[in-house]
């Protein structure tokens, strides 16, 4: 389903209740200052750092106070510094969340103060106290990678050629990762059946093509180890790749292993984020050809704006009332659009908008 930033909106009335129980329940509203804690969850990925400040920078602009605090991919230190927030008082969180399943202790905690939860990007599980969830349409970011593969390598149903594929998933405590990875798999799906597509590895699981917050290294291990069990004497086609920091680790095992980045047989390998050195790189043919874009701005946007809402006494707007089940209840959303970037559209995508300059991506560092 394609949804636009200001696309599909439903009916609030349903939704009040929710939005409500922000305020504690049984309690008259009171007046909200806005103050909201920000719990992001690294700093190794651009796109956190860059969003941190962009929503404490939004809030601040709305007159509201706030605490950005990042977790440094260490669960309990999110947990600690979350507690603290509310400690302060804060009225609302916007958490990116390190663990998926972590959270709920202190949650419940913010919950008895009346403090109202947005997860952020990522959908907090098995907890009933996430009030709203912002985030993409993380399915169709691993349906946009497959289709970078398949149209790059040229594969149809019918193909006789076979193509070997590779594929990566994020990491496993994150719920976009089986999100983006069936994307993936279910557009990949028919001409593996059909024979046109062979995963020499075999490995088609969420678990064992999984990569461990998102990491690098972890990424850049498993694909040396996959060329030596596998392409000694056969090639490599494609690697799906869910994040740009992963399609890097890919690439730099590639090179390690003496493929040679933008010549014929260097494999397509896909990405997500538009980092400025995954850009850099589809600019100048040098490894991944694809990275997925997902406008942070507007993320940013969309959760300022459930905040705002809720203290101006309103509802916030959203768009998905029944795609993401966090183990309690399907989670209110407001879900964006994905964009596939390649160096054709890199320019109109991801420059024109003000995203990312070209002098910031030809200075990026190299890999
Ligand atoms: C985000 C991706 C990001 C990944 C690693 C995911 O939860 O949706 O945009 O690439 O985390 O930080």
């Amino acid at each position: 389903m394609q949804l636009s930033r200001r696309g599909l909106l439903f009916g609030t009335a349903g939704l009040a209740a929710v939005s409500l129980a922000g305020c504690g329940a049984g309690e008259d509203t009171k007046q909200l200052s806005g103050f909201t804690g920000i719990s992001m969850p690294t700093t190794t990925s651009d796109r956190w750092v860059l969003e941190g400040a962009d929503l404490e920078k939004r809030l601040k602009d709305l007159g509201y106070k706030t605490i950005l605090e990042n977790g440094e991919d260490d669960i309990p230190t999110q947990v600690s510094q979350i507690q603290s927030m509310i400690d302060q008082g804060v009225e609302f969180l916007i958490i990116a969340a390190i663990g998926n399943t972590s959270l709920g202790e202190v949650l419940s905690k913010a919950k008895d103060k009346g403090v109202t939860i947005i997860s952020y990007d990522r959908l907090i599980l098995e907890t009933p106290d996430v009030d709203y969830y912002a985030s993409f349409n993380n399915y169709q970011v691993g349906v946009l990678q497959a289709k970078h593969i398949i149209s790059r390598l040229g594969i149809t149903e019918t193909s006789t050629e076979k193509f070997n594929i590779e594929l990566f998933s994020g990491s496993t405590d994150d719920n976009n990762s089986q999100h983006f990875f069936q994307g993936g798999l279910d557009t990949l799906e028919p001409y593996i059946y059909g024979g046109s597509v062979v995963i020499p590895s075999n490995q088609t699981e969420l678990e064992p093509t999984s990569t461990d917050k998102w990491s690098r290294d972890v990424a850049r291990d498993r694909m040396a180890g996959l060329l030596e069990e596998f392409y000694q004497d056969q090639p490599l086609h494609a690697v799906l790749s869910p994040y740009d920091g992963i399609s890097r680790g890919i690439v730099e095992a590639l090179v390690a292993a003496d493929f040679e980045p933008g010549s014929d047989d260097f494999p397509v390998i896909t990405g997500q984020d538009a980092e400025l050195r995954s850009l850099k790189a589809i600019k100048e043919g040098t490894g991944q050809t694809e990275t997925v874009f997902k406008d942070t701005r507007l993320l940013a946007e969309v959760a300022v704006d459930m905040v705002k809402s809720i203290v101006e006494g309103s509802t916030p707007d959203v768009n998905d009332l029944g795609t993401y089940d966090n183990g309690f209840k399907f989670i209110p959303s407001y879900l964006l659009d994905p964009v596939d970037v390649t160096a054709e559209n890199y320019k109109e995508v991801v420059v024109a908008s003000g995203y990312a300059t070209e002098e910031a991506i030809d200075n990026a560092p190299a890999d």
